[in-house]
Parts: C-alpha cells; sequence; structure tokens
C-alpha cells in the first residue's frame, strides 16, 4: 500500500529559510519506508487570497466538499489537499505563532483535512515551540487531524539564514547541529509514527 504526503512550506515571502528546511526533511524519510510517496505543497504558489469563501467549510458535504466552493481558488486548493493521506507541516514561528498564510490555508478547508495524520516541523531562534503548540491547537481541535506526539523543533539563528541564502543549501555545520541536538532523530521518529498512524487507518476503515 501506498500513502500519498505532502510536504507543506508555508512561508510565502521571497527567499524563504522553508524551502531548505522543507527539502532537509523531504530527504531525511527513512530509505525504507517506500510506502510512503513524498510530494510537496508550496503556499507561495498558492496564491490564496485572505479567506473569502461565503459559506463555511464544514458545511461542505464531507464526501465531496470541492464543487461546492464559490471560488476556483477554493476549489483548486480543496482538490490538491483531499489528493494526500498525511501532511507533514515545515512553518516559522511568526511573532510566537504560526504564519497567516498557514492559517489562512488551514480556515478553507475542513473535510480535507479531517481525520489525517500530520506531522509537525517547526523552526526559530529557540525551535519554534510556540508556533507547534498552537498548530496542535488548530490542527488536533476542531478539524481533528492526528498530530503526531514526536514534533521536530529547528533551531535557527539571522547569521544561519543569510549562510544559507549565501550557500544555496543548509551548510553542514547547521546539518551537523541539528543532529547533535537530536533534531534528526525526530525526524525520523515523526516519519515512523506517520506511517504508523496511516496504517492504523487503513485497518480501521476495512472494519467500517
Ligand atoms: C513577521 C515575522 C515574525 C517573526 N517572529 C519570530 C518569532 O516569534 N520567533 C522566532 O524565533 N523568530 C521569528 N522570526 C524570525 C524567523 O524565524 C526568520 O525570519 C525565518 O527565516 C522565517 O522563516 P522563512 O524565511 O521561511 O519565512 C520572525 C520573522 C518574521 C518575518
Amino acid at each position: 500500500m501506498v500513502f500519498k504526503v505532502a510536504v507543506m512550506s508555508v512561508s510565502t515571502r521571497p527567499k524563504p529559510y522553508n524551502k531548505f528546511i522543507s527539502q532537509y526533511v523531504e530527504t531525511r524519510k527513512p530509505d525504507s519506508y517506500d510506502g510512503l510517496v513524498i510530494e510537496h505543497i508550496d503556499l507561495a504558489e498558492e496564491n490564496l487570497p485572505a479567506y473569502n469563501e461565503l459559506i463555511s467549510p464544514k458545511k461542505m458535504p464531507r464526501e465531496n466538499p470541492t464543487s461546492h466552493y464559490l471560488h476556483e481558488h477554493t476549489r483548486n486548493w480543496s482538490a490538491k489537499v483531499l489528493q494526500y493521506d498525511a501532511f507533514i507541516i515545515v512553518t516559522p514561528q511568526y511573532n510566537w505563532s504560526i504564519p497567516a498564510s498557514l492559517k489562512n490555508a488551514i480556515d478553507y478547508l475542513c473535510n480535507e483535512w479531517r481525520g489525517k495524520p500530520v506531522g509537525l516541523v517547526t523552526y526559530g531562534t529557540r525551535g519554534g515551540f510556540r508556533a507547534a503548540n498552537h498548530l496542535v491547537e488548530v490542527l488536533g481541535g476542531g478539524l481533528k487531524m492526528e498530530v503526531c506526539e514526536s514534533k521536530v523543533q529547528l533551531k535557527i539563528t539571522d547569521e544561519s539564514y543569510e549562510e544559507t541564502q549565501k550557500l544555496g543549501r543548509l551548510s553542514a555545520d547547521r546539518e551537523s547541529a541539528w543532529k547533535a541536538d537530536g533534531s534528526e532523530k525526530a525526524i525520523e521518529a515523526m516519519y515512523s509514527e506517520l506511517l504508523r498512524k496511516l496504517e492504523a487507518n487503513q485497518e480501521n476503515q476495512k472494519f467500517r
């Protein structure tokens, strides 16, 4: 059985750190997990305006919500999210929370997210733990997503941002630091948990 997992980059500003961190996370999927097919969603390319639907996504039909939205951008976003069995959200911390772009993209939909497993990767000077805490509330609350316990909180600095931009990749020192502080292991644990949750969901569906 193959499960489709989207790694979501959520920063919409030019030259984000996000794309390098998403690549880092994608390349750390354990080789033995060939049942997980990783694809990439970049919110900067989705061009979603600030939420402007007429009817709450919660009121859309559970099985086929897509065609019921008012706007084409929402229908496109709904169709894209529906394709995936699970998500890994890679997000910076902005002002002690998550970026507006991420909250906006989440708010557009409901049943498309509901019940699906999700892994969280945050980054900031202290690993973005406040953004992670807020995301647990947002995703695990009304949307009832299955949030992985193993959270990845990557520490960055202004200098490491500049260095990454200059090199066009993460520096060996940055990767070594994340290995030393256990972040690399936390990513593996997150993948392992995602796979377990996906398999358990599949088993449950057989008995419905
Ligand atoms: C609007 C804004 C708010 C920020 N707030 C925080 C914060 O609360 N904590 C933190 O550690 N870093 C914060 N930063 C620094 C970001 O972690 C850093 O700029 C990082 O590169 C942002 O990721 P991005 O380049 O992928 O957008 C903030 C940056 C911006 C632009």
